[in-house]
């Protein structure tokens, strides 16, 4: 089978860079999951589906046309939802928020499922998530947890926002980490936990490449 690496964790801990690096760095696929449920959150509002109309929202989630189209320069890819462009909109902290709304609801992950396991293609997947390791590839040779204090997660976005030049305060960030971490942690559809196989990296502290050598020496790399 084609090799996957998985790397679930909590909001903020970093999965999305490592994700990123390591993906190029092997010259494997990449699965940003979350942007599924970023998709179906946004593609539900915009077609003014209420996110209490569990039917409405399957359907949205099993309709999703959406293609990510990778860019020339190894830049970020870019996410087109209906033919539109929406690689921007679907990064903003209100489709995470409304991401993680959708994402308690069995049936929409269900709707999800095949097309996140239809990444999997040669030579290898490098998988971004919540349930990677424990639902979407359970056979995946390398599984990697990565988490960080709500504390310096908190601090992680609050410098990405700020580079963006965005004006945010600290501590109402450090209060939606944790609304999220529990709303993640405490539903019943997949709930986020590293699946028993796999390796607890904790990156507070860390710097970008030593996370990225631990998860390359975990992965025997
Ligand atoms: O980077 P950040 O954690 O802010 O966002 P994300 O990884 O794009 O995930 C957004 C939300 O989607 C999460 O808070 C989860 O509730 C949900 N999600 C999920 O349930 N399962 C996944 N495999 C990925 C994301």
């Amino acid at each position: 089978p084609v090799p996957v690496i998985t790397i679930d964790g909590p909001s903020g801990a970093g999965k999305g860079t490592v994700t990123q690096m390591l993906a190029r760095r092997l010259g494997w696929h990449l699965l940003d999951s979350g942007a599924l449920y970023r998709l179906t959150a946004l593609a539900a509002v915009r077609q003014g589906v209420p996110f209490d109309d569990e039917p409405g929202l399957v359907r949205v989630a099993a309709s999703l046309d959406v293609r990510f189209e990778p860019t020339p320069a190894g830049g970020p890819v870019r996410v087109i939802l209906a033919g539109e462009d929406v690689t921007a909109e679907v990064r903003t902290e209100s489709a995470g928020d409304n991401a993680s709304k959708v994402a308690v609801i069995q049936a929409v992950r269900d709707a999800l499922l095949q097309r996140q396991r239809d990444f999997r293609q040669a030579p290898g997947l490098v998988a971004d998530g919540r349930d990677m390791g424990t639902v979407v590839f359970p056979d995946a040779p390398t599984k990697i947890f990565l988490t960080a204090s709500a504390e310096e997660r908190a601090q992680r976005r609050y410098r990405q926002l700020k580079d963006a030049g965005l004006s945010v305060n600290i501590d109402a960030l450090l209060d939606e980490i944790r609304a999220r971490d529990d709303r993640d942690m405490n539903r019943s559809a997949a709930p986020l936990k590293p699946a028993d196989d796999a390796q607890v990296i904790d990156s507070t502290g860390l710097g970008i490449e030593e996370v990225l050598g631990k998860v390359m020496a975990a992965a025997g790399q």
